[in-house]
This record gives C-alpha cells, sequence and structure tokens, in this order.
C-alpha cells in the first residue's frame, strides 16, 4: 500500500488508507533541551515521550516538546526553518528522523512506495530547496521505503479540487512557508512559494508585543479571531495586522506571477486555501475580499476553505501515490492477459 507524509516546517503528518477510511498520524516538527539527569532518563524511558539523549543533553521531541519547554520555562527548537531543514540547527537530524519513523512506522512491505512533500523554491529568498529534499529522500529510502517527492501546492490540488477535476489555484499557507499552484487538469501551470507563513507572523508578533514567540503561537493558535476590532495594542491586534500584511504580500505576488507566466485569459476557476495558517475564523472572506481587488488575469468561481486544513498535503501525497499504485496495477493487469 502507498502512503502520503507531508514534512512541514510546524508538522509532520503521515496518511494511509485503511478500507473506506484516511488515518493520518500527526506529530509537532520540534523539540526541546533538558538537562540530563538519572532521574529525567528513567522517567522519560518509562513514559511514551519520543526523547533522544545526547551526552549530557536530553531532547525531548516532537509534540510533547511545547508541554517540556513550558515547564522548564525554554523555548521550543525546530530542525527546519522556511520550509527547509534548517541550516542552524544541523545537529537537529537525528529529531527530524525520529519523528518521521514514529509518524511513518515501518514499511509494510519493502520498497513501499511513499510520496513526500517538499516546497517549490521560493521566489523572495535565495534557498534552495534541493538539499532539502534529496537528504528526506535519504531518510526514507534508509527507512526502507520507495520515497517519491510531490510538490506542496500540487498536493491540495489533488487533495482538495477532485470535483473540478484538479483544475484551479491551490493555496497552503503553512509555517514557514506558503505554497502556491496553479493548475490545469492535474498539470500544474504555476508553482512557486513565499519564505513566509505563520512563523514570521509570530516573529513580527512577538517582536512588537515583548512576549515569546511561544506565548504568541499559543494565543494564536487557541481562538483567535481574524475581526481586527478587539485588542488593539495587544497581542490578538498585533496578529491580526501580520495576518493582513502576510494576505496582501502573498497575493502581490500571485498577481505578479500569474502576470508574468501568461497564463490563458478568461478562465474561470476555483480557489482553495489551506495550512494551518488559514485556520481561523475570518481568514477565508479577508483572503476573498483581498484577491477580488488584485490584478488577476482570471476570474475565480469560488473561494473555499478546508476543514481540516493540517491534513490537505499528507492527503494530497496519499492521493498522488494511490493513484500512481492504481496505473501501475492497471498496466500489469493489462500485460498479464
Ligand atoms: N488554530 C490555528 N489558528 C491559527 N494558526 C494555526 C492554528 N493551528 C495551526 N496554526 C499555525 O499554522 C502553522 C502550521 O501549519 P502547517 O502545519 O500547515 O505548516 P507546515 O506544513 O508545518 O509548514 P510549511 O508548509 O511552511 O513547511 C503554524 O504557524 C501554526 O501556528
Ligand atoms: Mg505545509
Amino acid at each position: 500500500m502507498a502512503r502520503g507524509i507531508d514534512i512541514g516546517t510546524m508538522n509532520i503528518v503521515s496518511a494511509r488508507q485503511d478500507g473506506g477510511e484516511t488515518v493520518f498520524v500527526q506529530q509537532r516538527n520540534s523539540f526541546v533541551e533538558i538537562d540530563y539527569s538519572d532521574m529525567a532518563e528513567q522517567m522519560l524511558s518509562r513514559s511514551d515521550v519520543l526523547h533522544i539523549r545526547k551526552g549530557d543533553d536530553v531532547y525531548v521531541v516532537g509534540d510533547d516538546a511545547l508541554n517540556f519547554a513550558n515547564i522548564f520555562n525554554q523555548e521550543t527548537r525546530r530542525p527546519m526553518s522556511q520550509g527547509i531543514l534548517s541550516s542552524e540547527e544541523k545537529s537537529a537530524i537525528p529529531m527530524i528522523k525520529l519523528i518521521i519513523e514514529q509518524v511513518l512506522g515501518e514499511p509494510e512491505q519493502p520498497g513501499e512506495r511513499v510520496f513526500y512533500s517538499t516546497p517549490a523554491d521560493p521566489i523572495d529568498s535565495d534557498l534552495s530547496t534541493l538539499y532539502h529534499q534529496k537528504t528526506l529522500e535519504s531518510f526514507l529510502g534508509d527507512m526502507g521505503f520507495d520515497p517519491e517527492p510531490i510538490n506542496e501546492g500540487m498536493a491540495v490540488i489533488y487533495s482538495e479540487l477532485a470535483d473540478s477535476n484538479f483544475t484551479g489555484l491551490g493555496i497552503s499557507f503553512g509555517a514557514g512557508m506558503t505554497n502556491v499552484c496553479l493548475s490545469y487538469y492535474a498539470v500544474p501551470v504555476m508553482t512557486f512559494s513565499v519564505a513566509r507563513g505563520g512563523d514570521w507572523i509570530d516573529e513580527q508578533t512577538a517582536t512588537a508585543t515583548g512576549q515569546t514567540v511561544d506565548k504568541v503561537t499559543s494565543i494564536k493558535e487557541d481562538d483567535f479571531r481574524l475581526d481586527f476590532t478587539t485588542d488593539a495594542g495587544g497581542v490578538e491586534g498585533a496578529l491580526s495586522i501580520y495576518y493582513d500584511n502576510l494576505l496582501d504580500y502573498v497575493i502581490e505576488k500571485i498577481s505578479d506571477e500569474v502576470n508574468e507566466e501568461d497564463v490563458e485569459e478568461g478562465l474561470d476557476i476555483p480557489v482553495v486555501v489551506t495550512g494551518g495558517t488559514s485556520s481561523p475564523a475570518g481568514f477565508e472572506s479577508l483572503f476573498e475580499e483581498r484577491f477580488e481587488q488584485a490584478s488577476i488575469p482570471f476570474s475565480i468561481s469560488s473561494v473555499n476553505k478546508v476543514d481540516d486544513p493540517l491534513y490537505s498535503v499528507a492527503r494530497g501525497a496519499l492521493v498522488a501515490a494511490r493513484s500512481e499504485e492504481g496505473r501501475q496495477q492497471q498496466q500489469a493487469g493489462a500485460e498479464g492477459e
């Protein structure tokens, strides 16, 4: 059975099909360093907290990192930044490997196919995604899988736009990046990313308000609404300002790119927005309002937000993997006749 995995700056999510159901497993792509003691080591070994010991340090990894960070008054650290493996956290390679192993488990048979998400190269920074993509490919290969990269924006199209023949604009508003893909009958016409997303909002808000980034992230993820009426001067007010700014920035880049790409005029296409950063109430309507004002050479038939934005990319990777598997089985069947 083929699988999908979304390896994101903040969340790593795997997807597999179990009968009529898609099963997702998720962990936060983060870790925290705590001082080593025999007591801590014993406690952790008896619990199901993911952790790694390196010399005199113990690292708590994944979902539990945030809890431990709060208790020990530390900031969490992340193996990835701006969509790719972080050059500042080279020592974090074992942590991200552990998280990938935990969410994916072992292959059901050697060489099981897994499609893994990779971002498009960003148009607003000179970061390259190649090293990241190749390194993940080798991790997954070492685990016994047969890995295949899939562009994050294209995964959104596979996941959310089946009903419109995989035609439309898919946007994944993640933590480290925003990935955009325009697809026409499942053929990507334009894919790009910008190196800004939820982390950028959190960092700007933390700087503006003097709060820690972890604190801002918690406030944002806990029932924050984009309504621009509350909390001027507070964290939520600052979050609204930077959300607004991110949307303007992304839409301006989409407009620049489609105008440059000579996309056929007069198309009428659906737009789907997803990714954790699209979660707050009010996001969809703000996006729609801004998008309608932008200079875009095609018309928009609808703007939709998805129900479970953290799972779209993993689901899309699974759809792509299963459709390849289906084609191969058909081919094998035809050859056997
Ligand atoms: N309920 C929520 N409200 C607001 N923001 C949220 C919510 N839940 C998650 N987020 C934010 O969404 C982002 C994570 O989204 P997602 O998992 O789609 O990103 P990612 O795939 O890990 O990152 P990337 O694609 O950029 O590598 C983080 O910035 C997180 O704080
Ligand atoms: Mg993502």
